[in-house]
Order: C-alpha cells, then structure tokens, then sequence
C-alpha cells in the first residue's frame, strides 16, 4: 500500500520487570498502517496485541522505539499531548462495553459528539445515524440494561465511530458475546469502516474473525510473524465458527 501511513512504528519493544525476570510483552516490532485498512491481530494469549494496541492508542508508552501517529511522533508526547491525541483522533472499543448506565442509547452517543463539537470543532457524525449503521434504529431510547450483550457492544461503537476518529482500536469486541451475536458486532464495525474509511485494528484470538479482514497481522512471543494481505475478505455474516 502506498501513500503516507497513519502509524509508523519502529523498533517498538515493552519489557515487564518482575522481580529477576524480564516479560517481553513486545519485541522488535516495525509497523505501517494506512488509511482505511481494515486490519485484524490474531495471536495466542500473551503473544503482545494489547500491549501493541495500547501503545497505538497512547495508552501505553513502549521501553524502546517509536510510534508516530501523522506528524506527531507520540513516544515523545507528554501526559497531556497524549490525552488530546486519543480524545481527537482515537475510538476505543474494548470487550466490555462501559457504557452510561443511565443514559439511553442515543444519549451515551450524542454525549460523545457533543463533547466532540465542543472541544475540537470536528464535525461528529449524526447519533441516530450511526445507530442506525450498527442496527439499532429501534433500540435508540433503551438504557444499557435492557440491551443484549451484543446490543450494548453495538453502542458502544456507535459511540467510538460518531466523533468520526482517525483510527478505530478495538480489543477482544466479540470476547464476551456468543457467535451470532459476534457476527452482528462485526459487521457493525466492517459497515463503521467502509461508511467513514476509519483505519480500524481489531484484536481477536479467532482465525475464523481474522478472515474478514484486509490484513492480518500474526503475533508471537511479542513479535509479528507474518503481515498478510487479504485480497478478497470475507462477508462477516457468513463466517461460521
Ligand atoms: N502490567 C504488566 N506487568 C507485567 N507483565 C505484563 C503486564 N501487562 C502485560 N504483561 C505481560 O506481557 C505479555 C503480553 O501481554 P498482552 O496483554 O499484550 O497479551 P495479549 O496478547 O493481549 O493476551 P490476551 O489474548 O490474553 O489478552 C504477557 O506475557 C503479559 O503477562
Ligand atoms: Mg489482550
């Protein structure tokens, strides 16, 4: 792919100090993202993909390389740079939802764009747009506890997709939720990035998931084994796993 990446990183590598031993969460990684990419990072447990997703996301720093995200090179950013970097750039999506639990559907997605418009004069995506993208028309007026697990996840990346961020990180989004219902977040999230061409990266341990990708990206050990492009991805409705 061609073309300036989102992410560039270089030399990237976390290690855990635990009392005498060394914990290589990651090792050595150099890594282009661009634009629009739908990518999945598929590994076994422990094999880094949170460690590499929070550094992307500014949530974590690295013990050694870089991470330049556009023009700002975030391993140099302060506390502060680095809280206005995810506010105005990055959706979060994690296996479990954190929604309001007193705010409706709507309302948990039109607090975010409108905190959006206020602090940083993007202009956020329509709520009942998006809810409607992810297959909640109906459900806008419901509180979190009359959702489904599924239901909620939906939300949850309506909300991260209505400030219309630079790049969507989602962590284990299907983790908690049976097949079909995994199904549905998943084609929330393809639809999500086909509508805005928002780079998305989402973490998953299953290879079946990893087949509706553009990319996959393998991890092991804190390293990435291989960095495949997926000519022709699959439709999530019809995965079966
Ligand atoms: N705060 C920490 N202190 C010490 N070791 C850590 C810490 N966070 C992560 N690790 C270690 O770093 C390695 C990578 O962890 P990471 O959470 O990135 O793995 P993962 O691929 O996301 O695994 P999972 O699929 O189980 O979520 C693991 O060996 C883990 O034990
Ligand atoms: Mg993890």
């Amino acid at each position: 792919m061609s073309g300036t990446p989102v992410f560039n990183a270089r030399g990237l590598a976390k290690t855990y100090q635990m009392g005498e031993v060394e914990v290589h969460a990651l090792r050595q990684v150099d890594l282009d993202l661009h634009a629009g990419e739908f990518v999945v990072i598929l590994g076994p447990s422990g094999s880094g993909k949170s460690t590499l997703l929070n550094i992307l996301g500014g949530l974590d720093a690295p013990t050694a390389g870089t991470v330049q995200f556009r023009d700002h090179v975030l391993t140099d950013a302060d506390e502060k740079a680095l809280t206005q970097y995810r506010r105005e750039h990055v959706g979060f999506v994690f296996q479990f939802y954190n929604l309001i639990p007193s705010l409706t559907a709507y309302e948990n997605v039109a607090l975010v764009t409108s905190l959006a418009t206020e602090t940083h004069g993007t202009t956020p995506a329509d709520p009942a747009a998006v809810l409607k993208l992810v297959g909640l028309e109906a459900r806008m007026d419901s509180f979190p506890a009359q959702l489904s697990g599924g239901e909620q996840q939906r939300v949850a990346i309506a909300r991260a997709v209505a400030k219309r961020p630079d790049v969507l990180l989602c962590d284990e989004p299907t983790g908690a939720l049976d097949v079909e219902t995994g199904k549905l977040v998943l084609k929330a999230l393809r639809d999500a990035n086909r509508e805005f061409g928002t780079l998305t990266v989402v973490i998953t341990h299953n290879a079946t998931v990893a087949s509706m990708a553009d990319r996959i990206l393998k991890l092991r050990d804190g390293q990435i084994i291989s960095d495949e492009r997926n000519e022709s991805p699959a439709d999530p409705e019809s995965l079966v796993w």
